[in-house]
């Protein structure tokens, strides 16, 4: 959903002269007292490289790169148009409306140190410099939205991949990341310990999950067993991504009895802020992801990118994203595959309820809505299909903790799940290969 801001437009947006950028980048660069503090060779490379007019592409102050393929790309600051550095300038306007309200502490003032505000797009050799000295990240500029492995890969090594695309002039929310998400939004936030080591966590539980999917691909004996193992890598990322999506991007947490916002996509739209915290239509849930149940929670939530979230989640305090592990992350995400999932808008037994969204629905209804084709929206059609075939097919898990969730789940009447199986004939497809698999199958219902 894109709705269109009713602010008036500003008079104008002016960036400062390409010459007191590069003085200001001096400054920047030859400050000694900062925790992650610059070399002077490093420095002089990383100065010559802005002065020479080169656009910014991947930070170079740690000694440490990531391969960006096909999905590099450059920040040329002097091709940003007077429009660019406008609809900025209003999305920082705007965010001063809502972000004193609902915006967590840590990001008003991470935001304060990095200088992000003022009426003209950052400049990344700049922001880049200042995000490093404080938080050891760095930026990595890529062209589009990459693929969730690549984004991960990024975070393992601390950069954080940002795009060179301002939302059009009054935009309040894009489904696709942009400047305004990428630095208003996110940027801030890395001054919060917990955060910026549960994002290089998610970057460590990719790298855990590309290994394990090498290892088996080395084992692996026919094409349908590589495809299999290729899909479930897919599927393990997923999973990891609502870890990420719940907090990260759509993140509450509970400061001073208030809830405030810490995720990026929430901060980063100034209608989402207000709606996150105020709106009686979402669900919010407070969740201690040091509780296995509630991670399972998380990593079992389908959403869509469409629209305003349906169910926010909030944490107590960020101490307990200490417990996201990768390790941990891993062996949740490698669970949440053989458990049935949720859609966005349901509340499961076993929920800390703060609200109960206009919205939201039982989790036995997205079978009925199903099966009576009344389904609202694709997240709700598409896990009560994975869910039934699941029952349909009998749910194998074997750790206490994944029975324990599966148990906390409202009983499916067996009938409906007959009724399910009765409009998913589907007819056996034949492999390919000479393996034993199972045959695939395909069905009408989609
Ligand atoms: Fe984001």
């Amino acid at each position: 959903m894109k709705t269109k801001s009713k602010m008036p437009a500003l008079q104008s947006a002016q960036p400062s002269s390409r010459s007191s950028r590069l003085k200001m980048l001096k400054e920047i660069l030859g400050n000694p007292k900062t925790p992650y503090p610059i070399d002077a060779d490093t420095a002089r490379r990383y100065y010559a490289q802005a002065e020479s007019g080169k656009g910014f592409g991947i930070g170079s102050l740690s000694g440490e790169t990531v391969d960006l393929a096909e999905y590099v790309n450059v920040q040329d600051y002097e091709s940003l148009s007077p429009d660019d550095h406008l609809s900025w300038a209003r999305l920082i306007e705007e965010q001063q409306s809502t972000k004193h309200r609902f915006a967590c502490e840590e990001y008003l003032a991470g935001e304060k140190l990095f200088e992000i505000g003022g009426n003209a797009i950052p400049d990344y050799y700049l922001l880049n410099a200042r995000i490093y000295q404080q938080t050891g990240w760095q930026l990595a500029t890529v062209s589009k939205i990459i693929p969730a492995e690549v984004f991960f890969h990024c975070h393992s090594h601390k950069f954080f991949p940002v795009t060179t695309f301002m939302r059009p002039l009054g935009t309040d929310y894009l489904e696709e990341p942009d400047i305004g998400h990428d630095i208003a939004g996110h940027v801030a936030t890395f001054t919060i310990p917990q955060v910026a080591q549960v994002m290089n966590n998610h970057g460590l539980a990719n790298d855990l999950i590309h290994h394990e999917k090498e290892a088996k691909l080395k084992l692996a004996k026919s094409a349908c067993e590589r495809d299999a193992i290729l899909k479930e890598a897919t599927e393990l990322l997923l999973y990891a991504g609502r870890l990420y999506w719940f907090t990260v991007e759509f993140g509450l947490v509970l400061q001073n009895n208030k809830l405030k916002a810490f995720g990026a996509g929430i901060l980063s739209s100034p209608g989402e802020s207000k709606f996150s915290v105020d709106s009686l239509e979402s669900n919010r849930i407070l969740i201690d992801l040091r509780d296995d149940r509630d991670l399972l929670r998380l990593a079992t939530t389908d959403y869509l990118i469409s629209e305003y979230q349906k169910t926010y989640f909030v944490l107590r305090d960020f101490d307990a994203l200490d417990s996201l592990t990768p390790e941990r992350i891993l062996s949740t995400v490698h669970a949440a595959k053989n458990l049935p999932h949720h859609t966005w808008r349901e509340l499961v037994p076993g929920d800390t309820v703060l609200n109960v969204g206009a919205t939201m629905m039982s989790s036995l209804e997205k079978y009925y809505r199903l099966l009576a084709d009344q389904d609202s929206d694709p997240c709700i059609r598409r896990t009560a299909i994975r869910n039934l075939r699941m029952y349909a097919n009998g749910i194998a898990t074997n750790r206490s903790r994944d029975v324990a969730f599966l148990k906390e789940l409202p009983t499916v009447p067996s009938k409906l799940i007959a009724e399910f199986c009765r409009v998913d004939q589907g007819r056996d497809v034949k492999c390919g290969c000479d393996c034993k698999r199972t045959p695939h199958k395909t069905t009408d219902l989609r």
